[in-house]
């Protein structure tokens, strides 16, 4: 080191700046953290988010009030929904749209939250099964659960009135053999 840079490093340390590569003694180098980017929703909750957005408000001429953008219910795809008070379970098989109720006749399970074989969904409580197609209940026949009119138009799954409404028979056995009481027994 010649005596200029001698002497230019140690009016530096006396300034307290920190000579050329090395920290000032008792000044630690502070990082600025930078502050944390969240993560982009995922694209399905985006969809759904842009789908609701554009769905008409207004009931069509026959009364039927749009519940999703059919792109929403794909092959083998449901869901619940809600037409005014009601709660609506929307099914897709074979390209075809099936709309019943969404309340089991067991304990009130969303059936739109069910599993879906066919035309059977199981309710995901307790695996009491019926036909989307009709809503009748294959676990507990003779009971069914509302069916509704339905189309599709503009891109929309739109529901319409009801074809039948639902047994008021509610409980009885679980699948797995436990017995519930059956709220509407005489
Ligand atoms: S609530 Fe549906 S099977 Fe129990």
């Amino acid at each position: 080191m010649g005596v200029r840079s001698f002497l230019k490093s140690t009016l530096k340390s006396i300034a307290g700046q920190p000579t050329a590569g090395k920290p000032a003694a008792g000044k630690p180098t502070v990082k600025v953290p930078t502050p944390p980017v969240a993560p982009p929703p995922p694209a399905a909750a985006m969809a759904i988010e842009q789908g609701l957005k554009t769905l008409p408000k207004e009931p069509d001429a026959d009364g039927y009030v749009a519940v999703s953008p059919s792109r929403l219910i794909p092959e083998g795809g449901r869901n619940t929904f809600k037409v005014g008070d009601e709660p609506v379970a929307v099914f897709r098989v074979e390209g075809k749209v099936h709309v019943i109720g969404d309340e089991c006749l067991h304990e009130n399970g969303p059936l739109g939250e069910g599993n879906l074989k066919g035309h059977v969904v199981s309710c995901a409580y307790h695996n009491w099964r019926y036909d989307v197609r009709d809503g009748s209940c294959l676990t507990n026949p003779g009971t069914r659960v509302a069916c509704f009119k339905v189309k599709e138009k503009d891109g929309f799954i739109w529901v319409g009135a009801k074809v039948h409404d639902s047994s008021r028979e509610r409980g009885g056995e679980h699948d797995d053999g436990l017995k519930v009481r059956n709220i509407h027994e005489r």
